[in-house]
């Protein structure tokens, strides 16, 4: 039976029901809802709308409801037909308390009960995916570690056309950066997720003296919310973790083009691990990168998931409309498919095996010293841009020459420019080419040394805070 079968006459038209019930997707708020019920149900006592033995009783039943549903073996809501979650949660507390449960919904609203279980789904899941954040983190610093112990070269790309070397270990770290924001910016919504819209009642505020704050305390909130309209309708918490994860999708699917550009036969700079890739139905030879190209390929949902939901609030009259129901899929779907990507990442590097002579063989390839060509001549006086133009000469004689820069005679360098004397070609080799890159945030070992040191520090206390 519906929750608001009094004006109604007659049943519902079973095509509205499949369009307008929410409980097949709800259903995973199920240990808010009852949560969020307990808090109230204390809040009616402190508020001596109900009795203390009463609330006692409530508060019991609502106990066992939760036990018996977070139980995969008791559960009984997958095979419920109830209208929402909160329709289910009331019926069932009903049957196990009689007429006592139907006091429970005084002064409340699904319009505050539903957007109180969203928010407190959605704080609980912020922290998880932090925490995966954390992992994800810790695997590519324990990479860069190894790889920087190693001494791992790699060619730094812009265009895709190989650029200057780089360690191995500042590739890996840039993808600790990318992830420390995201870290920080699910963090950052954490303090709006928890203002407690309970309290606000359908739209105007409850008719009830609420102590608001003591119920915001009860239920891990940090304060209650300061307009009822806005309270109901609010869903830029949503918003917020949606776009924070969709950034976060965004650098997990640059990570996994790496993975997948750098594991072909074309870079061959490292191999996945079979743990991790699939083979071909046809092709008996192939290894497919399917987990790095799926960290790659979600991007898109997750995305998708953000729109979806910019598209429903916009233009929204205030305050509570059903389209909000429309809320909840997107982030549900954006949470589990992101905190999958997130579980994969430290499998796939784990298992990682570098081909180290390789990535040296592309990193120096004779070429990559062009850039500090170039500085030598400034340091000999000459101002940078003439400096370019003559390391670019150079190159262009070694092309035709066939020959990496560091080996051309030193009379095909002085034919070009005469103040090169022989004293360039220790610039060209790669260590002196990384070595020089002394700087905050640059590619020398002392810096990235020093980075991973500084991004060893932060997870520690990362993991710390997250108690
Ligand atoms: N299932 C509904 C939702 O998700 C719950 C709130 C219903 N409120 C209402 N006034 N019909 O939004």
């Amino acid at each position: 039976m519906a929750l608001w079968g009094g004006r109604f006459e007659g049943d519902t038209s079973a095509l509205f029901k499949a369009l307008n019930d929410s409980l097949p997707f709800d259903r995973v708020l199920v240990l808010e809802d009852i949560l969020g019920s307990m808090g109230w149900a204390r809040a009616l006592g402190r508020a001596r709308v109900l009795k203390p033995a009463e609330v006692n009783r409530i508060i019991k039943a609502l106990r066992t409801l939760r036990d018996r549903e977070i139980d995969p073996r008791t559960s009984t809501i997958a095979d419920a037909s109830d209208e929402d979650v909160h329709s289910f949660v009331e019926r069932e507390l009903i049957a196990l308390v009689g007429d006592l449960g139907k006091k429970l919904h005084t002064g409340r609203s699904r319009n505050d009960q539903v957007a109180t279980d969203v928010r407190l789904w959605t704080a609980r899941h912020i922290i998880e995916l932090r925490t995966l954040l954390i992992s994800a983190m810790e695997s590519l610093a324990a990479l860069a570690e190894q790889e920087l112990k190693a001494g791992t070269v790699l060619p730094g790309y812009t265009h895709l056309q190989r650029g200057q070397p780089v360690l191995f270990a500042h590739w890996a770290l840039a993808y600790v950066q990318m992830f420390r924001r995201d870290f920080d910016r699910l963090g950052d919504a954490l303090p709006r997720v928890l203002e407690l819209p309970l309290g606000s009642g359908a739209l105007a505020g409850t008719a009830y003296p609420i102590d608001r704050d003591a119920l915001a305390d009860d239920l891990g909130f940090i304060g209650p919310s300061r307009n009822s309209l806005d309270a109901v309708s609010d869903r830029d918490f949503i918003f917020e973790t949606l776009s924070a994860i969709t950034l976060m999708g965004t650098h997990l699917s640059r990570l996994g083009e790496d993975l997948v550009l750098y594991s072909s036969s074309e870079f061959g700079f490292l191999q996945m691990a079979d743990r991790v890739t699939s083979g071909s139905s046809l092709m008996p030879q192939k290894k497919n990168p399917d987990a790095a190209e799926l960290l790659r390929g979600k991007a898109g949902r997750l995305l998708g998931n953000l729109v979806r939901l910019a598209t429903t609030l916009k233009g929204l009259p205030l305050a509570y409309n059903k389209d909000l129901q429309e809320d909840k899929e997107p982030l549900f779907d954006s949470v589990h498919h992101a905190r999958l990507c997130l579980a994969v990442v430290p499998e796939c590097l784990r298992g990682i095996r570098i081909n180290r002579e390789r990535c040296m063989a592309a990193a120096d390839d004779g070429f990559s010293a062009a850039t500090d060509l170039a500085d030598y001549l400034v340091r000999k006086g000459v101002p940078f841009r003439d400096a370019h133009h003559i390391a670019g000469r150079i190159t262009r004689r070694a092309l035709e020459l066939g020959v990496a820069l560091h080996k051309l005679p030193i009379a095909e360098l002085t034919a070009i420019d005469k103040r090169i004397g022989t004293d360039l070609y220790p610039h060209l080799s790669i260590d002196r080419v990384l070595a020089k890159r002394d700087i905050v945030g640059g590619t020398a070992p002392r810096r990235v040394r020093e980075q991973l040191r500084e991004a060893a520090a932060f997870l520690r206390k990362a993991r710390r805070d997250l108690r």
